[in-house]
């Protein structure tokens, strides 16, 4: 009898395992039907809107806002963190310009792992105040790290943090080397409450595979950043405005459609757009495009020539995608078009948003550790059936 008629049935399979409730969670949640994103309980617009990263940063890692007095304390704490360790900064100059900028960053915090590994009292044992400490330690370095690799391939010297100002307004300064203007400060900070967190996506769930083996939080912070690297996740942010820029040299808004019709012939997938929860739009973009009509309007009236031509694609791309597929932009479509208009080199898209979604990763690798189970699920095999090794005489 052939194997094919012995084999068992295949069982259901899940791939991309769409669909699937592996765990629960207080951290966040998505709920793709009322289009809403909510931090432990709290609506994102409304944290964008009245709070500063720092605060979504204690809520993340602490479960509750600050009060004034948890602020400053966590404050201190963090710019403590500020400075680049000049054993740090050799690790990053041993690393080629011609390498990523993620890269850069996955190397930096496996490096500071190293330098301050989480400690624990017997393997795999680990204190949740010790987690949450290195984690506002890593969250309070990662702009030091970023601006210092993005203005070293700039031929540009270090600038040194400064204690006095807030988190976003001292990361742009580090990166620009001149106090950013309160729009900027806003519009990236807003970027920075929106990156946070979200949910059960591909780089948490895979900080949460590592943490459930016990290993430690730089672990499993490096690994979530391999997965954000990919187009399909994080660097779509890079991938969405290296198409705006594409189409806009390329016929700009008038050849949108042109574009998108033969992209679509080649079955190439739009970056920027789809989402694997959100199939009626992202929950977070209204308030990312919010932020993002303020910086364009600021480009135009500097007489910024370019910014009209870019804004008229961004719209087109939009309209043209939603026409011929019924797909919306999620969050990486605004914010890649943002952080171009304030500044920044492309590449760095994706580590901007490291520095940000460390702090869900960081959640729920504390999470992950309260009620822990290995994550080990099946697979079904359909390779050669059973054989045996030919002789080698
Ligand atoms: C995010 C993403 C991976 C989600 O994928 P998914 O949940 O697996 O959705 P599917 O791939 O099943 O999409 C369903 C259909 O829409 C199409 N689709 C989804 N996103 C698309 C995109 N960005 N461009 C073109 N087609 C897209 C798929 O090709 C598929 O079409 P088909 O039914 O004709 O085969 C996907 O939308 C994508 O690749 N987007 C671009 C990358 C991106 O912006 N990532 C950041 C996400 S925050």
């Amino acid at each position: 009898m052939s194997d094919t008629l012995t084999a068992p049935p295949a069982p259901e399979l899940h791939k991309g395992l769409a669909g699937v409730v592996v765990d629960r969670t207080a951290v966040s949640s998505v709920d793709a039907a009322s289009n809403s994103l909510l931090y432990r309980g709290y609506p994102v617009q409304q944290l964008a809107a009245s709070c500063e990263i720092e605060d979504v940063a204690y809520l993340l890692l602490h479960g509750e806002l600050p009060t004034p007095e948890q602020r400053s304390a966590f404050d201190a704490e963090l710019r403590a963190a500020r400075p680049l360790a000049p054993g740090l900064q050799h690790v990053i100059d041993l690393i080629p310009t011609s390498a990523h900028p993620m890269d850069v960053v996955r190397t930096a915090i496996s490096a500071l792992g190293a330098a301050e590994p989480e400690p624990s009292s017997a393997p795999g044992e680990h204190d949740p105040a010790d987690t949450r400490r290195l984690a506002t330690r890593l969250f309070g370095a990662l702009p030091a790290v970023i601006a210092y690799d993005q203005r070293r391939r700039r031929d540009l010297p270090p600038v040194r943090p400064r204690d006095d100002l807030g988190y976003s307004a001292d990361f742009l300064r580090q990166v620009f080397g001149r106090e950013a203007d309160d729009q900027d400060v806003r519009a990236f900070d807003t970027s920075m409450v929106l990156y946070a967190e979200h949910s059960f996506n591909a780089s948490t769930f895979t900080a949460r595979v590592v943490a459930s083996t016990l290993s430690d939080l730089h672990s499993s912070i490096v690994a979530a950043v391999g997965a954000l690297k990919g187009p399909l996740h994080g660097g779509a942010n890079e991938a969405a405005l290296e198409l705006l820029v594409r189409v806009a040299d390329d016929g700009g808004a008038d050849g949108a459609a042109a574009w998108l019709d033969g992209a679509f012939a080649r079955r190439e997938k739009i970056m920027g757009f789809g989402h694997r929860v959100y199939k009626n739009g992202d929950s977070r973009v209204p308030t990312m495009e919010e932020a993002l009509a303020g910086l364009v309007d600021r480009a135009r009236a500097s007489g910024d020539s370019r910014v009209d031509q870019l804004a008229a694609v961004y719209d087109a791309l939009a309209a043209g995608v939603l026409e011929r597929k019924g797909l919306k932009p999620n969050v990486d479509w605004p914010s890649g078009f943002a952080y171009h208009l304030m500044g920044f080199d492309t590449a760095v898209f994706t580590p901007l948003f490291v520095a940000s979604r460390v702090l869900g990763w960081s959640a729920h690798v504390i999470e992950q550790r309260e009620a822990n189970s290995l994550i080990r699920p099946l697979s079904h095999y359909d390779g050669p059936a059973l054989r045996d090794v030919p002789s080698r005489a």
